[in-house]
Parts: structure tokens; sequence; C-alpha cells
């Protein structure tokens, strides 16, 4: 995988923000998988940015959801759909049927599972899926121990990931759900790019896991080794407990231009 090394959060998003960029200059309509929780937020404020500017032509993009809690109300304002339609399918000026996500609230969970797996297959496959990572090592909602092979389906979180995710219900980890639906780990590796953003001092531990520890389903996001084409973007702070720091800066330096990410 290619580790790139930017100095914070802002230009992070602005070298994810190119690389989806350049990805809609040359296919318009490209299906972007799109990550929730506060890393990506300084991608989509720039991809909007740009679009604001003309510097690329959004209109056509199709947008992946990579997540969903099970069981909060639809139109939650929390829940995952709410939050990339008002993140991302808005502030891009994209229509509501641009986005699709699998259903948290259908009555039949497993059914809607598999049903978002065959819906992602027959849009054509994700482009670019774009991945944050937990300080348990988790992508989506695999959480550790998640098998490298899996589908699309529901998971339990882990203690950890309710008590980070409890400051977006006002700290109150009861109102935090206790399952979600996931993209398993089989279908976001069918992705042809991944991207996996990581920011802070907090989530340092687990990208050198990722990064330079073995594959082993229990750091989930060590799966990106198996990828073709996986990008791993951190700032300073997430990069921090990386031992081929240097390596990696040095070998981004003599890329050229041209070739993004
Ligand atoms: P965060 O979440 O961006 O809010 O830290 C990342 C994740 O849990 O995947």
């Amino acid at each position: 995988m290619e580790v790139v090394i930017v100095e914070d959060a802002a230009a992070g998003g602005e070298t994810v923000a190119q690389s989806i960029a350049q990805l809609l200059r040359a296919k318009p309509d490209a299906l972007l998988g799109v990550a929730t929780g506060s890393t990506p937020g300084p991608v989509y404020r720039a991809l909007t940015a740009k679009a604001r500017a003309g510097e690329v032509d959004v209109s056509a993009a199709r947008i992946a959801q990579l997540d969903e809690y099970v069981g909060l109300p639809a139109g939650h304002p929390e829940s995952y759909r709410s939050v990339v339609l008002r993140e991302v399918v808005a502030p891009l000026g994209l229509a509501e049927d641009a986005f699709m996500g699998p259903d948290g609230s259908a009555e039949d969970v497993r059914a809607a599972c598999l049903a978002y797996d065959r819906a992602l297959a027959e849009a054509g496959g994700v482009d670019l899926q774009l991945l944050g990572i937990g300080t348990d090592g988790h992508i989506g909602f695999n959480e550790p121990c998640s098998s490298l092979a899996s589908r699309t389906r529901i998971k339990t979180l882990t203690e950890q990931t309710r008590v980070d995710n409890a400051r977006f219900f006002d700290g109150d980890i009861t109102q935090v759900p206790r399952h979600v639906i996931t993209q398993g780990i089989g279908t976001i590796l069918e992705a042809r790019h991944l991207v996996l953003l990581a920011t802070g001092e907090n989530k340092a531990d687990a990208v050198a896991l990722a990064v330079e520890g073995p594959v082993a389903s229990v750091v989930p996001a060590s799966a990106l080794q198996l990828h073709p084409h996986a990008t791993v973007v951190v700032d300073e702070a997430a990069a921090s407990k990386l031992k081929l720091a240097d390596y990696f800066r040095a070998t981004y330096a003599a890329k050229p231009d041209w070739q993004g990410l």
C-alpha cells in the first residue's frame, strides 16, 4: 500500500479531494464510497469547494454508503443516511437518487444486507472507497476479528466504538445503537481504489498496526495490505508511530505529480 504523510487534517482533506476530482474527470459517473465520522469532513468540504470553483464537475457522481446503524428511526439526524445526505449529497448538489445505502430500519435486516451487497455489484462496483479507521482498527463497522472475507452483514459494536461515537449522541452512550449494518471486508476489498484517511494522535497505534503489522482480522484495517490499490493518507500525528515514516515520505516525494494517489 502507499502511505502519504501530510501535515494536518486540512491537507489530508485536500489530498483526498484532489484524487476524487481526478477520478471524476476521467469517469464522471464514478461510484464514490463514502465514510462518516469526524475524519472525512475536510475531504467533503474540499471537494465541494472544487466543484463550486468549477474545477471538477460532480453532477453525474454517484454516492454509496459504507455502513449504518440498525434501529434508528428513518430520518434520525445521526443515522448515516442522514449524515451522508447532509454532509456529502446536499453540498455537492446531487439528487437523492444519486445515493445508495443499506436500510438500517428494515424489518428484515439480513435481507437488507444481502440486497445492499447485490446493489453495489449491480451498480458496477465502487470506484473509490474512502475509509476511516477506528481506534480499535476497524474499517466500516468491521470490528476486530471480522472475517477478512466478510460480506455486508449485521455486526455488534464493541464498547470502545460506542464510547467513541457517543459524542454524536450528546455524549450519552445509551443512545448509541448496539447493532449496525456494514459492508464486509470482502465487499470493501472489491472497490477499485481504497483510500484510508486517519488524522490525530489517537489513531497512531491503529495506523501502525494496520500498515506495518501482519494481516490479521484482529486489526481489520490490515486487510488493505491485500488490495492492489490501497492508499493510506495520514497526518503527522497519526503517522507518529510508523517506523517507516521517512521511507514513505521519500517515496511519495519522488512520485510524479500527474500520477495522483
Ligand atoms: P472518526 O471515525 O473519523 O469519527 O474518528 C472513524 C471510524 O470509526 O471509522
